[in-house]
């Protein structure tokens, strides 16, 4: 069987012994296996009960990016990386099952969301995430429509946490030249003229506007194993790295994991897209593992 629903979760197999994994708390993606060797971090310390965010894998943010930083925006009252990460997402079923691809489709729409987080921001939508399993890439798509009679704003961005044997080996190539927002650096706005972004500190980064089609993860600078990432109607991009005290303030993340992980989030966060009544919107990425 490609597809076992479970419980908690849908494990999706492809013919070539890839798999992934996707619990309907959030939708998130929690395991992506390449013929067996695991390329998603998900923190040993994660909480899977529905009590907290998924720390790994690949959250989906909806529709509010970090807190609001104005608070006159729509979503201000929306928690950190507002509610679809913290919402249970019902399962829409298998959309493509043939030899070379499996994919299946989750959906959640305003009602399905804690009545709480209704409150925070209540606007009808419908989203659906589709996740697409082919041997050696993976490709998630968010779609967002706006049900409700007025405009609504949202920022989106997929929140993909990678595995790495050692963050310190790690560059990321395709952000040369291009300003982003240093969120460590009290959101001041730097041009990083490097060829590729290293690893050696706390490293938090919007990048706003990317034009580059291809990023490149490179996981280790002794090996050719890296990650392409194809970003779609995904315009602006996160790079974060919490690193050692970051790490141990937070209570779902074990100390050394910043070692192991680097997160590099395609999004749109920089500014909110407007939606129009009954206008739907999609973006999403592709992830091809290159070894
Ligand atoms: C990143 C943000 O996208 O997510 C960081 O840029 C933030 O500032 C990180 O610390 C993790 O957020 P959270 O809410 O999952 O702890």
């Amino acid at each position: 069987m490609p597809v076992e629903v479970l419980e908690d979760k849908v494990i999706l197999k492809d013919s070539k012994g890839s798999s992934a994994e996707v619990y309907y708390f959030g939708a998130t993606v929690t395991s992506w296996k390449y013929r067996g060797k695991e390329l998603l971090f998900l923190s040993k310390k994660s909480l899977l009960d529905g009590t907290k965010g998924i720390r790994g894998g690949i959250p989906i943010i909806f529709p509010q990016f970090a807190k609001a930083t104005d608070s006159s925006a729509e979503t201000a009252a929306l928690p950190q990386h507002g509610l679809a990460r913290i919402s249970k997402f019902e399962w829409n079923g298998v959309s493509v099952d043939n030899e070379s691809e499996v994919s299946v489709r989750f959906g959640l729409n305003n009602s399905q969301v804690p009545e709480n987080l209704q409150k925070d921001w209540p606007k009808k939508f419908k989203l659906i995430f589709t996740v697409t399993l082919n041997d050696d890439t993976l490709k998630t798509n968010l779609s967002v429509k706006n049900e409700d009679t007025a405009p609504f704003d949202f920022n989106v961005l997929l929140h993909t946490y990678y595995s790495v044997p050692d963050i310190s080996k790690v560059s990321v190539e395709g952000l040369q030249n291009i300003s982003y927002i240093d969120k460590v650096k009290n959101f001041i706005t730097v041009v990083d003229n490097d060829k590729s972004v290293k690893f050696t500190q706390e490293t938090d980064r919007i990048y706003g506007n990317v034009p580059t089609e291809i990023i490149k993860i490179n996981i280790s600078d002794e090996s050719n194993e890296a990650f392409l990432l194809q970003r779609i109607n995904l315009k602006d991009s996160v790079v974060w790295n919490p690193w050692i005290d970051k790490a141990k303030g937070m209570s779902d993340f074990d100390d050394d994991e910043y070692k192991q992980m680097v997160c590099v989030e395609p999004g749109h966060v920089a500014e909110y897209i407007t939606l129009k009544s009954e206008e739907s919107w999609e973006g999403g990425q592709i992830i091809q593992y290159k070894h």
